[in-house]
């Protein structure tokens, strides 16, 4: 398995706002989300997302959340901790969390072990693990798990490897990219080895719940002790 160079064009506020610009119209996306949203269990109090940028997903997940313990006539706080090491994207999370006193943002880079963040019950993450080297991946993998209480889940919405270069060519035209202007910050992966470590740190049910071409729900959870 080759990673490629650790090159990450991410921390760069022009690379960030390009991205922001076309958020909304990434295909497949809303599917991809909706199928993550079902995968957080309804106990959940305490949630990370890993990359938020400006925190669409977990507002998301906090949104869900919020929604389900309304219906049933509870409303326990639900805590979160946004991370990512754009100084760009940190500041528009700030700016959509605003007043949120439940919401803390952390800048940190993923390349290097998560500091002390406590524990979750679900960690969550969007198009963003796929910036770090393929064995910055796993022991990646390795801390989600560690933090998760038991019960918890790991719910990444990823962009993966194709298993042809065709089938990646095609990919690249459905984001209005060539080979030549692609990320090159992207370090794709197929989602077999990545479920297989999952499985292998401990993860149980570990499985991909949904796919669109190079999109994936990859999920697992911490089983009970
Ligand atoms: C494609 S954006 C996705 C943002 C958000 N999760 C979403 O769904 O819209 C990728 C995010 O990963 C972050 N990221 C990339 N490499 C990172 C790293 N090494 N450490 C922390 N964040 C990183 C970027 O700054 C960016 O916010």
């Amino acid at each position: 398995m080759t990673t490629k160079p650790a090159i990450n064009l991410w921390s760069s506020s022009d690379h960030a706002a390009e991205y922001l610009s076309r958020a909304e119209s990434v295909p497949h996306r809303t599917e991809g989300e909706s199928a993550l949203l079902e995968f957080i269990p309804p106990s959940t109090r305490r949630i990370l997302d890993l990359g938020t940028g400006d925190g669409r997903l977990l507002a998301l997940v906090k949104g869900e959340l919020s929604e389900r313990l309304r219906s049933e006539g509870t409303s326990p706080r639900v805590e979160a901790v946004a991370v990512d090491f754009s100084p760009a994207m940190l500041e528009a999370a700030a700016r959509r969390f605003a007043g949120d006193p439940s919401v803390t943002i952390k800048i940190h880079n993923l390349d290097y072990p998560l500091p002390d963040l406590g524990k979750f019950d679900a960690v969550v993450s969007c198009f963003a693990i796929h910036h770090v080297t393929h064995e910055r991946k796993r022991a990646l993998y390795a801390e989600i798990y560690s933090l998760l209480n038991p019960g918890g889940v790991f719910c990444n919405l990823e962009h993966v490897a194709s298993p042809t270069e065709r089938l990646h060519d095609e990919m690249l035209s459905h984001l209005d990219k060539t080979p030549e202007t692609e990320d090159p910050s992207n370090k794709l992966l197929d989602v077999e080895t990545q479920l297989q470590w999952l499985q292998e740190i401990g993860f149980a049910d570990v499985d991909c719940h949904w796919k669109w071409r190079e999109f994936a729900l990859l999920a697992g959870r911490v089983g009970a002790s």
